[in-house]
């Protein structure tokens, strides 16, 4: 597996599995219309134009094939949480590439990231339903915020995953 820089070539790649990543974590969490709906050309919209956000880094994994499989966002805070100054926006990951370490190598490449943008401290935010929460408690994050989010129509609690000293995260990393 291999991890490295986004770049615009990657939006189809980052937009099939942000798709298809959405569509096996959510399954139960948001409505199935919901998550059938999701348009490969809407994503691939966004990506493009997320990947042109100067200030913020995504990193990609490709397996053996030089396929996305996997990617991971960052940047400067962007939910106005006071004192917070770096987060990490995304991770995601095929079903079948999780659980094999592969998030820990993604994080770790935006962690050095956000470190050169000399980010102090940081947030991630999920909805308190996804079980991938055991991530970034692994990762030695606790909740420091809550919030209430509409998504698809249904009101859902977002948890913010804090670390005071950035530093700690790679502790675990
Ligand atoms: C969350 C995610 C990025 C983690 O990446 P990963 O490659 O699967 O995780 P790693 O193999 O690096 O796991 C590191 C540790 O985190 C913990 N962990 C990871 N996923 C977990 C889960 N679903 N439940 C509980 N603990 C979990 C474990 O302690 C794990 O160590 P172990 O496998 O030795 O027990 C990945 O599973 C994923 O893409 N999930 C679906 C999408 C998602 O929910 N993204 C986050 C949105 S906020």
């Amino acid at each position: 597996m291999n991890i490295r820089k986004a770049t615009e070539n990657d939006v189809n790649g980052i937009a099939h599995v942000h798709i298809n990543s959405w569509q096996t974590t959510y399954t139960g969490i948001l409505p199935n219309q919901y998550l059938s709906s999701l348009n490969i050309e809407a994503r691939k919209k966004n990506w493009k134009r997320n990947l042109k956000m100067l200030h913020s880094a995504t990193f990609v994994a490709e397996n053996a094939k030089g396929e996305i499989i996997g990617f991971a966002a960052g940047g400067p805070e962007q939910t106005h949480e006071p004192l917070i100054q770096g987060e990490v926006y995304a991770i995601y990951i095929l079903k079948e590439y999780q659980r094999q370490g592969l998030g820990r190598k993604m994080i770790k490449a935006v962690i050095h990231e956000l470190m050169k943008m000399e980010h102090k401290n940081l947030i991630i935010w999920a909805l308190k339903d996804n079980p991938s929460c055991g991530f970034y408690k692994a990762l030695g994050g606790r909740v420091i915020a809550e919030k209430t989010v509409k998504m698809a129509g249904i009101k859902l609690i977002e948890v913010g995953y804090g670390w005071e000293d950035i530093q700690d995260i790679l502790l675990h990393l």
